[in-house]
């Protein structure tokens, strides 16, 4: 909701209100950003004054003694005309550098799309604020669109020239807020390879915190999405500031506290050798940043981006349409696959329930190792006789959807498609171009290379029956053939370009968004594809951190993830078929093992989860998710989804404790009125968990690594405590439920709750 009164603006969300006023000097300053007000009758009093500046502070003009822009919270600042934080907007004309943009109107209008640049859905109206550069003439126009029930205010700005001189800009954050310290501090995500998205809470200090990618994607080392969290604030209460980026390429997040204890906050695309030239009439879009405000802790801030992403960026033919439950064959099979080795991982999928089987990499080309083949899009014929077009028809046979990789952004030096175009890559001439992974990117600023990436993937969509696509990007940038000019950004939006056609184009087919896993899990490429591979990390104990850093920002509808063999693949861990299923079934779940190797005990395991899921989907999918402990903090972590009557409380252990405490079941968000059944998801306890102890109960001796156990335990296994009850809303939300005594050495029964290392358990709770 947009209101205006005399120099006061007022955008209102739900719970949420941003007040902007035009001061005495014709500046765009920002006077509130908090809990919802009902009107501007109280603007002035929410009004920063400044009757007197201090020291060397610098007045604005000399009319104005009381007015220095170092002292504003300024919606933007430029430099060289007294603001001495760090520019959210440097431009120059020729050599001149000084802008001084004051207020000049603003209008009302029907929300249109950012010219280049997803755009998130859903806004009523957008408010344009214009300010003028008089001297220069220049223009600059920013948008505001207030997403009213998600509790989320965007940003954008428009740069224009309207003088004979090209005008450049060299850096324009999409979003600059000036907020009060409190102590606070900021959380922002971290990470790298099968490590992404570590969550790190860090006090502010006096000067400047970047967070930043200058990798031309928005990477797993930062991602765009942070936040300010009030002293003394937690999961569930206190004063929360989110911000995220609606872009895939360079981004650079900005917080600087000043010594008048004002934070000054920027998000927008990354400075680093970026330059774009406006001639006259040319107009220079940002992408939209996105904030949002709680006074409810970061949980409460979470659910305002949870429902931000599924109402208003995912494409609307995918919001809250369930999503299947998906087979993916890599790291079972990696490029050594041939048609009867697929056809029978099928026919295992298809016994336990799996709904879309997807082929991943090494299907066309002479993509027999990562060296070989990408860019040539055609199905190797040798590995699949028929092509795609007979294995989509096995799997449908067998009640499956059939799903395929590619990595259509791509080519390796040794591919048809590279001996063909070698000026299609990124490359600048004069170096030999820096391999990842064994390839090249392509350039996307390219028409030429935008309809190819296009043509392979609508051709390969048209070749068969084919109702998914995982998307997937390997490298980051590097031999750019510019610097300081808009090659990132342009590459970026040549991408969107692509994707806008397909997804158009291709409305039913599911979308995954995959680099590496999340080297570019953002709300620009959520636009377009509603789900992404979270990390390429599969071990169950690396990915609770990993979605617990995903989830500050982004909802679980669009984290994919996946059971893979109990030994992981990355950190060599062992965990339990169910423990994997414990963490992997909070989103998009799909399995990733080979089925092949399967004991008929792990498919009665599997069998059992998919019911389960499929049972409680809706809510594993588009439940709210609540953070209630973290490993961070101790040897627990505890996760909650809740949807209207129901709710899954998640509970998982670091490491098994000798003298292990009491545990009692807690949740948040239910009714305090109402009566809950709540009842722990049955788990297969492993006979061989308690290797030589086995024998205190087994009438003949097993040997700890003997044939005998091995064999048994493929068909048997001890069954876990299951505990159900009722209890009230008022109960779990304080106190909570007692739980089983916790395993402790002295003998197992059906009372004795064993989780164990790395383990989980869920339970699911129904309002009686
Ligand atoms: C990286 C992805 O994250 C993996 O899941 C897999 O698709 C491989 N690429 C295939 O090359």
């Amino acid at each position: 909701m947009f209101t205006q009164e005399k120099d006061y603006f007022l955008f209102s969300t739900a719970t949420t209100s941003l007040v902007l006023h035009v001061n005495e000097v014709g500046k765009l300053v920002c006077e509130y950003y908090g809990s919802r007000i009902s009107s501007l009758e109280e603007a002035p009093s929410l009004t920063s004054p400044h009757p007197f500046i201090q020291g060397t502070s610098l007045a604005y003009d000399e009319k104005h003694q009381n007015v220095s822009l170092d002292y504003l919270h300024n919606e933007f600042s430029t430099p060289g005309k007294g603001d001495f934080h760090a520019p959210s907007l440097v431009l120059s004309e020729g050599q001149e550098v000084v802008f001084d943009f004051v207020y000049d109107s603003f209008e009302v209008k029907t929300p249109e799309k950012i010219p280049g640049l997803p755009t998130p859905h859903g806004a009523k109206e957008e408010v344009v604020i214009t300010c003028l550069e008089k001297a220069r003439k220049a223009k600059l126009r920013l948008h505001y669109l207030v997403y009213e029930e998600e509790d989320v205010i965007g940003r954008y700005l428009e740069i224009v020239n309207e003088n004979e001189a090209v005008l450049s800009v060299h850096k324009a954050a999409s979003l600059q807020l000036c907020l009060l310290n409190h102590g606070d501090s900021l959380v922002s995500l971290y990470g790298a390879w099968a490590n992404e998205l570590n969550p790190e809470e860090a006090p502010l200090r006096h000067g400047r915190f970047l967070n930043e990618s200058m990798s031309g994607l928005s990477s797993n080392r930062h991602n765009p999405f942070f936040l300010i969290k009030e002293k003394g604030g937690d999961a569930q209460h206190g004063a929360c500031y989110g911000f995220n980026l609606v872009y895939s390429g360079n981004h650079q997040e900005s917080v600087e506290l000043d010594t008048f204890e004002v934070v000054t906050i920027q998000s927008g695309i990354s400075p680093f050798l970026f330059k774009k030239d406006l001639a006259k009439e040319e107009h220079f879009y940002t992408p939209m940043a996105v904030m949002s405000y709680s006074k409810e802790g970061t949980n409460g801030l979470s659910l305002h981006y949870q429902d931000f992403v599924n109402d208003c960026v995912i494409p609307s033919v995918w919001k809250g349409r369930i999503r299947p439950i998906v087979y993916n064959n890599w790291e079972a099979t990696m490029f050594s696959f041939n048609k009867a080795k697929l056809t029978s991982l099928m026919k295992e999928a298809s016994a336990l329930g799996i709904e879309l089987f997807v082929l991943d990499d090494g299907w066309f080309g002479e993509r027999n190792d990562d060296r070989h083949g990408l860019g040539d899009w055609e199905c190797n014929t040798k590995k699949i006789p028929g092509g795609l077009a007979s294995l989509s028809k096995e799997a449908k046979k067998l009640g499956l959807k059939f799903g395929i990789w590619m990595e259509p952004e791509m080519v390796n030096k040794a591919s048809k498609c590279y001996q063909a175009h070698p000026d299609w890559i990124i490359h600048d001439g004069v170096h030999e171009p820096t391999e990842g992974r064994h390839q090249y990117l392509l350039d996307l600023r390219k028409k030429e290379v935008q309809d190819f990436v296009y043509a392979s993937v609508s051709n390969v969509l048209n070749s068969a029956d084919i109702s998914y696509l995982k998307w997937d990007c390997n490298r980051m940038m590097s031999d750019f053939p510019e610097g300081y000019t808009s090659f990132f950004y342009d590459d970026v939006v040549g991408l969107y370009s692509v994707l806008e056609r397909l997804v158009e184009d291709f409305p039913n087919v599911l979308f995954e968004n995959c680099a590496s896993g999340g080297n570019r899990f953002d709300l620009g490429m959520l636009s377009y594809f509603p789900q992404s591979w979270l990390s390429d990390d599969t071990d169950s104990f690396q990915r609770l951190t990993i979605q617990a850093g995903a989830a500050y920002g982004y909802p679980l509808s669009v984290m994919s993830n996946h059971v893979a063999a109990k030994t992981s693949n990355q950190l060599l861990r062992l965990t339990s078929l169910d423990s994997k299923f414990d963490v992997a079934s909070f989103g998009v779940l799909g399995y990733e093992l080979d089925l092949n190797d399967l004991t008929p005990l792990d498919k009665k395991i599997i069998q059992g989860q998919i019911a389960y899921y499929k049972e409680h989907r809706p809510l594993f999918q588009f439940g709210h998710r609540y953070q209630l402990a973290s490993f961070k903090e101790g040897n627990d972590e505890a996760v909650e989804i809740l949807a209207k009557d129901e709710a899954i409380v998640g509970r998982y252990e670091k490491l098994q404790k000798p003298s292990p405490e009491e545990a009692r079941l807690t949740a948040v968000g239910l009714d305090e009125k109402s009566h809950y059944l709540y009842q722990s998801r049955p788990e297969s306890l492993s006979m061989k968990k308690f290797g030589h102890l086995v024998n205190m109960a087994s009438p003949i001796h097993l040997k700890e690594e003997g044939f005998l156990i091995n064999t048994i335990s493929a068909r048997h296994d001890l069954a876990s405590e299951v505990e159900k009850g009722m209890a009230s809303g008022t109960a779990l939300l304080s106190g909570g439920v007692a739980l089983a005594q916790e395993w402790s050495g002295v003998g197992y029964s059906s009372e004795v709750r064993l989780v164990g290392d790395f383990g989980g358990r869920l339970y699911a709770l129904k309002k009686r």
